[in-house]
């Protein structure tokens, strides 16, 4: 029997409005629970059958063993062509770019993002639809009823695994599987978007040092080949860029914290002109220039207001939208523009249909995300080239431009406090204690900062009229000064609280001051109101941004 029709426990544990799963490993070795997951997705996608499907990961532990798996259940299930990546690698913004430049009807990314890998570390699977973007919440939803109530799944069996560190062209049960460069289409499209003309005297000239870290993570031979091949860095600019399965043991998200080595790099004497770092699926990214940090909301209205200098762009852009945590930055480089803006909930999926619809050309988030219209991921080589491409063209250094930006839009002081690994009952709690208090403190006056409103905010879809509501509890100040509280959707241990504090600084002479000490007086105000020492008993937050 080439293809086999086999029983699976039904599993319910995906968390309700995430679109995918990420979980330890082990969870993902427990018997049929990766199958449920795809043989539910699958079932909600009709077109998959004599349709197209891109597979491919970030290279973490139990990332072949998943591909090869899913590979036999999109031949029992009558895929006609599945497009994997080489060595099973494919970054997140590279599997938007295949399966948009395809035409697939989805793809399934292996994947848990930042979260450290190894046999000890997490897992994850999201299904990504045609037009290269996230699962909408119709699908994973529907996906998530499915595995509680399916009983069974279809493989096919007594197969050779696929091999996948060749590109070539096999057939399995009928079903066409290609083995295809992770790389090509994704540097074609970075091509089409940027002037690699200019970029590559920038980056070969001996006047103009960068450093790249990959991480241990999947964009390394994407840096390898777009930065180095195509662009003439040195070998050397690249580091940390063969993909681990446990990313050398590190944490690959690109932070301050995390991505240290850079940071202090880019801090001393022997800092270069440029320092970026990419995140373990490559669609998040950090830049930094000489002795300064970028941070991500400044990141994408920098990039918004010099976008006509990008040749992608060079027409101009549709609006632009990032998440409601990042700071409003960007919206100002809009209303200059005189261009649309939007505030979105935070997650990529909410850009998908902003994008579609082009109503805006860029989005972001404070996280570290951002992205345009080429994909429907966040994209953080993009971004990085974007700003190489900007600083080639302006012949300035990254911290000229900072302060330009300033200087002509004002400055929005920003930061962002992670309390990771908070008992979860606790942190829930505080949520709803704070939020039960907020119409009393509409009015009231903390110092110099007086309340104007206060809500648990919700978003309605200006394409589709759908409505995501409680997405996070904003504290608004009458001079534009914000608090910002929400849980983590994404961590795997425990209650994560971010809490994000932001006050704008039109004023060129008050431009230069660390955000901690400008926000020191709302800092201490935010942790007050949530009472999170009392709370928590944390006295400093484990991720400062
Ligand atoms: C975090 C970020 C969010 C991003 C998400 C996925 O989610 O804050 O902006 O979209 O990761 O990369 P959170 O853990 O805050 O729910
Ligand atoms: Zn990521």
């Amino acid at each position: 029997m080439p293809i086999e029709t086999r029983l699976t426990i039904p599993f319910s544990d995906q968390r309700p409005g995430t679109s995918g799963l990420r979980k330890r490993v082990d969870a993902f070795k427990v018997p049929n629970y990766l199958e449920n997951f795809v043989q539910s997705v699958i079932d909600m996608v009709p077109e998959l059958q004599g349709g197209t499907l891109v597979i491919g990961g970030d290279g973490r532990y139990y990332n072949l063993e998943a591909i090869q798996t899913i590979i036999r259940m999109a031949a029992a299930n009558g895929v006609a062509r599945v497009l994997v990546g080489q060595d099973g690698i494919l970054s997140t913004p590279a599997a938007s770019a295949v399966i948009r430049k395809h035409g697939a009807q989805g793809g399934f990314i292996l994947s848990a993002s930042h979260n450290p890998g190894g046999p000890e570390g997490d897992f994850g699977i999201k299904f990504n639809i045609s037009n290269g973007g996230p699962a909408p919440e119709r699908l994973t939803e529907g996906a998530f009823e499915r595995s509680k109530v399916i009983q069974s799944y279809r493989i096919a069996t007594e197969t050779a695994p696929v091999d996948l560190n060749t590109l070539c062209e096999t057939s399995l049960e009928g079903m066409c599987v290609q083995v295809i460069d992770p790389v090509a289409d994704y540097a074609e499209l970075m091509e089409s978007l940027f002037d690699f003309e200019a970029l590559r005297s920038l980056l070969s000239s001996p006047g103009f040092t960068l450093r790249y870290d990959a991480m241990h993570a999947v964009t390394g031979p994407y840096a390898r080949e777009i930065l180095v091949n195509r662009l003439g860095a040195a070998e050397s600019a690249v580091v940390n860029s063969i993909p681990l399965q446990d990313f050398g043991g590190g944490h690959p998200d690109p932070n301050l914290t995390y991505a240290k080595d850079l940071a202090d790099l880019m801090f001393s004497d022997a800092a270069p002109d440029f320092g970026a770092a990419s995140d373990g699926d490559g669609d998040r990214n950090m830049v930094l220039g000489r002795h300064c940090f970028v941070n991500p909301s400044d990141s994408l209205a920098v990039i918004a207001a010099n976008a006509t200098l990008l040749p992608g762009y060079a027409a101009g852009i549709a609006g632009v939208a990032r998440s409601m945590p990042t700071s409003g930055a960007a919206d100002r480089v809009a209303e200059k523009l005189g261009l649309p803006s939007y505030e979105t909930p935070t997650g990529w999926k909410f850009f998908g249909n902003l994008l579609d619809a082009g109503k805006v050309t860029l989005c972001g988030e404070e996280s570290f995300g951002t992205s345009s219209n080429h994909v429907r991921e966040k994209d953080g080589l993009w971004a990085i080239l974007a700003w190489l491409n900007i600083l080639a063209v302006r012949k300035e250094s990254v911290a000229e431009i900072l302060a330009d930006h300033w200087s002509l839009y004002g400055r929005n002081y920003y930061t962002r406090h992670d309390y990771e690994g908070l008992d979860g009952v606790m942190a829930g709690q505080l949520m709803a204690d704070l939020e039960t208090k907020l119409p009393a403190l509409i009015g009231q006056r903390f110092g110099a900062y007086r309340i104007e409103s206060a809500d648990n905010f919700s978003y309605t879809d200006p394409v589709d009229g759908s409505i995501s509501s409680r997405q996070g509890l904003r504290i608004l100040f009458e001079d534009g000064s914000r608090i910002v509280y929400r849980l983590s959707g994404t961590g795997t241990v425990g209650a994560t609280l971010r809490i994000y504090v932001e006050r704008y600084e039109a004023d060129p002479s008050q431009h230069d001051i660390d955000p901690q000490v400008t926000l020191a007086e709302l800092i201490a105000l935010a942790n007050n109101l949530c009472e999170l020492h009392q709370r928590s008993g944390r006295d400093a937050p484990t991720v400062v941004t």
